[in-house]
């Protein structure tokens, strides 16, 4: 087991309410854990040493929100929305055609390149999800495909129902042979709880059948229209709900009185042309604030969790920490996990070198590729 001193560390971003924030620090990577943090001169030896020159140094990017297994793209669903036609949940299917299609081998090849491309942007975390499969053969062939090449899988089955198909037969399906079929794979299930998916009766049946089967639950919610998705997220203890893209104030007031974490996908957003969350005011209120890139063909095309991060900046009106926080600790958050999103000795050896000398720039050079150097589970990556 090889251990690395990184050093010359000029703004160190721990998330540890005891380390805090330190400039001048140094830290040490054991095998796939870290194991000391602290100030430069009072680092131990270890195997490697690099100096990072007093360049910014936080945790590597938590994604928890991606659609990664899939064929195909929607380049001209996204030009003709871009000249005026509107998102709807419909665009799925297009990619549930061309998934179907594809041999396990392309749907092994695209999903390594997504996340190679993730992972050299500094995100160290990855969750992702079935459901452009739509029937219990092609969704168990999503998970098993899946499983093992990202951090967290999902089980979204209900992602929308498949054409020429009676919802509720569907539900009884999603909630019999393709979640017993499909939860040997997963952690999560999720559902798509929009006008245009499934309803609110649908998704409590859908959600609560998953619990039963011991699988975490996650809620798509709120991302075309205000709707039940949050309220049910909330009342059935989900770890995250997300979107969150059109809120009543009940739905903020119920998320800052819960533990489910409140997702934004400001990608999403932005590619689908829907409002600006509402992430100021779930912050003001108290609730948990996530972001997450939502890769997928279709709605958000981009693995870029510093694009998240800008944008949330510069339009949803979060700092620079909060908005480093959220994509960072408040992924781990909505995957319930804390051995990731934060630097302390124990947690997973997950650290991102900017090539900048604070976060900050993550805001102040918009658009400006700033990852220097990523170690993921220990490994140098980048
Ligand atoms: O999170 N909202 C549902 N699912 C995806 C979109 C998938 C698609 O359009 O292909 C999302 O945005």
């Amino acid at each position: 087991m090889t251990s690395t001193l990184i050093t010359g560390i000029g703004e160190l971003t721990t998330h540890d309410p005891e380390l805090g924030s330190r400039t001048d620090a140094a830290l040490v990577l054991d095998g796939e854990r870290i194991a000391w943090v602290g100030a430069a001169c009072a680092a131990p030896e270890a195997d490697v040493r690099v100096d990072v020159e007093g360049r910014a140094v936080l945790p590597g990017w938590v994604d928890s929100h991606s659609h990664m297994v899939f064929a195909g793209d929607r380049t001209a669903e996204f030009a003709a929305r871009m000249a005026g036609q509107s998102y709807s949940a419909g665009g799925i299917l297009t990619t549930v055609a061309a998934t179907r299609a594809a041999d396990d081998a392309e749907l092994t090849a695209n999903l390594r390149r997504l996340v190679t491309e993730a992972v050299s942007q500094g995100t160290t975390c990855i969750e992702t999800k079935t459901g452009y499969g739509l029937t219990t053969e092609e969704e168990e062939r999503e998970a098993r495909l899946a499983a093992g090449l990202v951090d967290e899988l999902t089980y979204l089955g209900a992602h929308l129902v498949p054409a020429e198909t009676e919802a509720e037969s569907y539900v009884d399906t999603v909630t019999g042979p393709m979640l017993d079929a499909v939860a040997p794979y997963a952690r999560w299930a999720d559902v798509f709880c929009e006008r245009g998916a499934f309803d609110e009766d649908q998704s409590r049946r859908i959600l609560l059948a998953a619990q039963r089967k011991g699988l975490g639950l996650r809620v798509h919610g709120n991302q075309l229209g205000e709707g039940p998705g949050v309220r049910l997220a909330v009342e059935l203890g989900a770890a995250s709900v997300d979107h969150c893209t059109y809120l009543a104030q009940s739905d903020v007031d119920a998320l800052a009185s819960s533990d489910t974490v409140a997702t934004i996908l400001p990608a999403c957003d932005l590619s689908t042309r829907q409002a600006n969350a509402p992430a100021r005011a779930l912050l003001d209120a108290g609730a948990t604030v996530a972001l997450a890139a939502n890769c997928n063909p279709g709605s958000s095309y981009t693995t870029s969790m510093a694009f998240c991060v800008t944008t949330a900046v510069l339009q949803l009106r979060m700092s620079v920490a909060e908005a480093v926080w959220s994509a960072t600790a408040g992924g781990a958050r909505a995957l319930r996990r804390t051995d990731v999103g934060v630097l302390r000795p124990g947690a997973r050896a997950d650290v991102h070198v900017l090539d900048a000398p604070s976060i900050t720039h993550l805001a102040y050079r918009p658009g400006v590729p700033l990852t220097w150097a990523v170690w993921r589970t220990g490994t140098r990556e980048r």
